[in-house]
Parts: C-alpha cells; sequence; structure tokens
C-alpha cells in the first residue's frame, strides 16, 4: 500500500455492498427522495470511494460555515471547497434532521441514501466572495452556485449504485485501486498532475521536471463537468493516450481520470485538488500559473502562495510550484523565467483562445506548443464539437 496517508488519516468508504446494500435499497424505495443531478452524483461517488477523505458526505451546517470562513472543517482539517447538497425549499420542508432519504438520479436510480444531520440556508453572495473571490455571474463556478437553491442538506451518505463511465471505463480508479497498484509498482514518491486542459508542452515541461525528482507522474484529468469552451474530456482522454504512449516512459507513468466537476475556485481549488490527489496515494502534487483559474480572477501565483500559507504537515502531500512555461526561441527549449534569461519576444506564447482557433480552422499549433498527435486529435475532435 502507498505510505502516503489520507487526509484525515483514514481512506473513508461509504460504498455499501451485499447485504447492507440490499437492505438499504430495500428501505430507500420508502424513503423520501431528494433529486441529484449528475454533479452531486459525481460528488457522492466520489465522498463514497473515499477521493473526498475524510468527508464521509455532504457538508453539514458546522462543517459548511468553517470551510467558507476558514478552509477548515470544524475539527481543524483543513479543506477548502463546500462540497454540498442543495435542495429545493419546498423539498427541504418535508425533510428533518435525524431521517433518511434517497438520492435519486434524474434516470430513476437510487445512487445513494443521506442520514441528515442538518438543514440550512446558506448566503450565496457571503459563500461565493469567499470560495471564488468574486459573485460575479460571469464566473462559470459563481453562476453555478447561484443557480442552486440556497438550502442545503448535511450529512454522511452511503452510495448504493455507482454512476456507470460512458466511455474509458479503463481509466477509472477509485483510490483504493491506484494506492494498489502504486504500490505494486514500487513507486514511492508519485507526483499528481490536475488538468482540464489537452496536455501541451509546457504542462509536459512541468510534469517532465517534476518527474525527474520522484518515482512517477499520475496523469490525472478532471473529467466531470467543465465549461462549454473547454475541450470536452473524450477528446482529451484520446489526446492523453497518444501524447504518453509517444513522448512518455510507459513504467513511470499512470493515466487515471478524476471524475469530478471543475469549480473553477482557483486558489481554494488548488487546495483541494491536491488533498484529493493524496487519497488518491500522490505524495507530490504540480501547482503552475494560475491553477484552477478563469478568466482574470486569480493572481497568476496566488493558489501557490494560498499552499503555502499552510503548514505542510496538515496539507500533508508536498506542492510542486512552477513558473509560467513556455518555448524560447533562443534557447532553443522549454524554459520559465527562473531558467530562460531572454526577452519575451523569444518566447512562444499562444492564448487559449487562439489555439482554439487554430484548431478548429484544422491548422496545427507549431510543435514548440504542441505534440503534432495531440494537435492532429484535437482536430479532429474540434471539428465535430460546436464552435
Ligand atoms: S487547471 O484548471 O486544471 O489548473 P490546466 O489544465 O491548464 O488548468 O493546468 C494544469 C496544471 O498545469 C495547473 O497546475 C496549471 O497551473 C499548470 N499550467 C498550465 N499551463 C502552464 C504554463 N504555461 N506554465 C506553468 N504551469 C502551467
Amino acid at each position: 500500500m502507498s505510505s502516503i496517508k489520507p487526509h484525515g488519516g483514514v481512506l473513508i468508504n461509504r460504498v455499501a455492498t451485499g447485504a447492507e446494500r440490499d437492505a438499504l435499497l430495500a428501505e430507500a424505495a420508502k424513503l423520501s427522495s431528494i433529486i441529484v443531478n449528475n454533479w452531486t452524483i459525481s460528488d457522492l461517488d466520489l465522498i463514497g470511494v473515499g477521493a473526498f477523505s475524510p468527508l464521509t458526505g455532504f457538508l453539514n451546517e458546522a462543517d459548511y460555515r468553517s470551510v467558507v470562513e476558514r478552509m477548515r472543517l470544524a475539527d481543524g482539517t483543513v479543506w477548502s471547497i463546500p462540497i454540498t447538497l442543495a435542495v429545493e425549499e419546498a423539498k427541504a420542508s418535508e425533510l428533518a434532521a435525524g431521517q433518511r432519504a434517497a438520492l435519486i438520479g434524474e434516470d430513476g436510480i437510487v445512487y445513494a441514501v443521506i442520514d441528515i444531520e442538518s438543514i440550512y440556508s446558506v448566503d450565496q453572495k457571503h459563500e461565493a466572495v469567499n470560495v471564488f473571490k468574486t459573485d460575479d455571474m460571469e464566473h462559470p463556478g459563481v453562476a453555478k452556485l447561484f443557480s442552486r437553491p440556497s438550502t442545503y442538506v448535511g450529512g454522511t451518505i452511503t452510495v448504493l449504485n455507482r454512476p456507470e463511465p460512458e466511455k474509458f471505463n479503463e481509466f477509472y480508479f477509485d483510490p483504493s485501486e491506484t494506492r494498489r497498484i502504486f504500490a505494486e509498482k514500487g513507486w514511492k514518491t508519485i507526483v499528481g498532475f490536475q488538468t482540464r486542459n489537452p496536455v501541451h508542452r509546457a504542462h509536459e515541461y512541468i510534469q517532465k521536471c517534476a518527474m525527474e525528482i520522484v518515482d512517477a507522474l499520475f496523469l490525472n484529468p478532471l473529467v466531470g463537468e467543465t465549461k462549454s469552451d473547454d475541450v470536452p474530456a473524450n477528446v482529451r482522454m484520446k489526446s492523453y493516450i497518444a501524447l504518453l504512449e509517444n513522448y512518455y516512459p510507459a513504467d513511470r507513468t499512470f493515466l487515471g481520470v478524476f471524475p469530478a466537476a471543475m469549480r473553477y475556485a482557483g486558489p481554494r481549488e488548488a487546495i483541494f485538488h491536491a488533498m484529493v490527489r493524496k487519497n488518491y496515494g500522490c505524495t507530490h502534487f504540480i501547482v503552475g500559473r494560475d491553477h484552477a483559474g478563469v478568466g482574470d480572477y486569480y493572481g497568476t501565483y496566488e493558489a501557490q502562495d494560498l499552499l503555502r500559507s499552510f503548514p505542510i504537515d496538515e496539507l500533508g502531500i508536498t506542492p510542486l510550484f512552477f513558473e509560467h512555461s513556455f518555448f524560447c526561441t533562443k534557447c532553443g527549449n522549454m524554459a520559465s523565467s527562473k531558467t530562460c534569461p531572454h526577452d519575451k519576444a523569444d518566447h512562444l506564447t499562444l492564448s487559449g483562445t487562439k489555439v482554439r482557433a487554430l484548431l478548429r480552422d484544422g491548422v496545427c499549433p507549431p510543435p514548440e506548443f504542441s505534440r503534432p498527435e495531440v494537435a492532429k486529435i484535437l482536430i479532429e475532435g474540434m471539428s465535430s464539437q460546436p464552435v
């Protein structure tokens, strides 16, 4: 087993099996039901398998208020993103603390039951400003927050059915599985890499810099809900597979998805991403420029600064910080301001918008920006997507 401890010390398992599952499924048919969307199903599944350890359910009121105010659970454990179950007020009025309710998908499947600890109203503006540092509705995380009801139901959950991946099943691993696999491979130090984008040369560069000092890379792309102009997960998956096959040592890399929704909460999400990768068994975690950011809501290195503000023993995973990286034509290499003495004019920088426009027009970005195998897959993928 991986030597790194899960966040909070114990890998949570809230997935019922066998007779316990049968009994709860039978009981669920008679319980009050809460209809949950795909986002919530993804959250509850990740809680169930321990990816969100030490959470055992959706945040109760005390934990919620503590997370929003001070990035800690009520018991002091570092936790930066509120993982909550929002319900319509009319539904909430049918429920009470101490009750059990069934969490049912729009497909009619009972995904879990929740043992309700508290039902509470929240000030969404306050949550937005604390978590996202803005209440601007242009921010996708803020828009999402305001689209949900402002009454939350907190309590421990028990998962009864798991969501079925539509594609790429072979890249879905629970934290208990990645921990076992890393141990079997004999890896002692593993660096986790979060991404919601295709892996371009700058990503590759910082991953490989990290790989020079650890045993292996866990490429862990987020494949849950993202904003509509991000490259879809199925296209990205093909590009990751091609990239690894062509440019990475197979015995030092492992690809597995992170089936969570993207919050775009920048610095706070960087903390959350690091804690989750620790639960998957990583000992190190890469944080580059504007991690989990969107637009210009966060400073380039704000996520790094926030991580630095927590004592390392409380994080329990070592963040590896990287400066903005680029290809320098004078160096003839990938570099960053830490390693390159040349002028900005010598650096190849392409904005995401510019790259998307090139790909949509069927034009490969330069090889100094993106590997041709990756660009080819993105061009094929983008041509089948709405503009
Ligand atoms: S994120 O929203 O998942 O953070 P992205 O997939 O672009 O977005 O980034 C993945 C990781 O690579 C993050 O840690 C980010 O900070 C880092 N990163 C992305 N581009 C660069 C770059 N040019 N230089 C340095 N780090 C980068």
